[in-house]
């Protein structure tokens, strides 16, 4: 079966002071899901072609650059996205400079769009969005800061509506990022469902002329992406979770813009992708049964049999047998 996705998802985006990301067709960032060992074997696997960092939160001084060289190590060596997290624009900027340095680094990205409740309570993520001259001004900070850098943003419709959307994109317009990638829900909708999603993404798309943007927003398959870019004409899409379920899904929405079938990926390519998250996180000595769990849900299903034997795991090589 085809689905409709657009050839210019494939072609490169260059940014502003040279780099380029290699196409538009990019990970969503999840903290706690992308970095370590998921990255490690999505890079080993070749699933991937650039990164979006989880965020750093700059909240108590400049993060020093062994921790933040720390923080990129999972995603070399490929072309990444780093995203920072904060309400000090000095702060950031001097953070953002810092990342500037390391190697790989192709942009910065401005996190406005958190639901967690402390981030929010605090003022960052998507509490920002109740402010949009100083996501402006944060926008205009970093791009001072990293001049040879692509500047980013990741919004939210809106913190309590999707009728704060033309503020916070006039506000996003003056700056002229790069790019900018919105998930269509608000932040007090958390994961909610949001049945308009792709209609706010529209009336985004109208208020951002000239910006590329990006879409997020339960892109778990290639028909979710034409779906997307058929109702919003969306420049790019950034899918998340749909990546934990399917570490193949940006390869597959590329094959649709090249007007290929969609693959239908078996329970033995998803059991070989868990084996090898499992043996490479107890490689770096970082296994985690959280993490190993979680990417089982999404791809099996909580009531799978073999879900149940791992979560009945206790140790990495337990795991690998009930894989078995
Ligand atoms: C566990 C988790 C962690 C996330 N962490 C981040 C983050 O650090 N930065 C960010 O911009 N978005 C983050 N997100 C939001 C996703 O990138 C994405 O915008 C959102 O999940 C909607 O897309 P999806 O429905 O395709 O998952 C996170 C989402 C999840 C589920």
């Amino acid at each position: 079966m085809t689905f409709p996705c657009p050839t210019i998802w494939l072609e490169s985006l260059p940014l502003a002071g040279g780099g380029t990301l290699p196409g538009r067709v990019l990970p969503g960032p999840m903290e706690g899901i992308t970095a370590g060992a998921f990255c490690a074997v999505m890079n080993e696997l070749r699933l991937v072609s650039a990164w979006v960092t989880p965020f750093i939160r700059v909240s108590e001084g400049i993060p020093r650059q062994a921790r933040l060289r720390d923080r990129l190590a999972a995603f070399s060596p490929l072309p990444t996205v780093v995203q920072v997290m904060g309400t000090d624009i000095p702060m950031l900027a001097q953070t953002a400079a810092r990342l500037a340095t390391e190697p790989g680094v192709v942009g910065i990205d401005l996190n406005c769009a958190c639901p967690s409740r402390i981030v929010v309570s605090g003022g960052a993520g998507g509490g920002r969005l109740r402010h949009p001259r100083w996501i402006r001004d944060a926008l205009l900070a970093l791009r001072r800061a990293c001049p040879t850098k692509g500047i980013s943003v990741k919004i939210r419709v809106g913190v309590e509506s999707a009728e704060e959307l033309p503020w916070i994109c006039g506000a996003v317009r003056e700056a002229q990022p790069d790019f900018v990638v919105l998930h269509y829900r608000t932040v007090e909708e958390m994961y909610r469902a949001a049945p308009d999603g792709l209609r706010r993404l529209a009336r985004a798309r109208e208020l951002l002329p000239g910006v590329t943007l990006f879409g997020s927003g339960d892109l778990y398959t290639v028909a979710a992406a034409a779906r997307m870019w058929a109702v919003a004409g969306v420049d790019g899409v950034t899918p998340a979770r749909g990546l934990v379920a399917t570490p193949w899904l940006l390869r597959d929405i590329e094959a649709a813009c090249r007007g290929e079938d969609v693959r239908v990926h078996t329970d033995e390519e998803k059991r070989d992708f868990l084996r090898r998250l499992i043996s490479r996180a107890e490689r770096d000595g970082a296994w985690r049964k959280g993490l190993v769990l979680e990417v089982a849900r999404h791809q099996f299903g909580r009531e799978h049999p073999l879900f149940c034997r791992l979560a009945s795991a206790d140790s990495a090589a337990a795991m690998l047998a009930g894989l078995a």
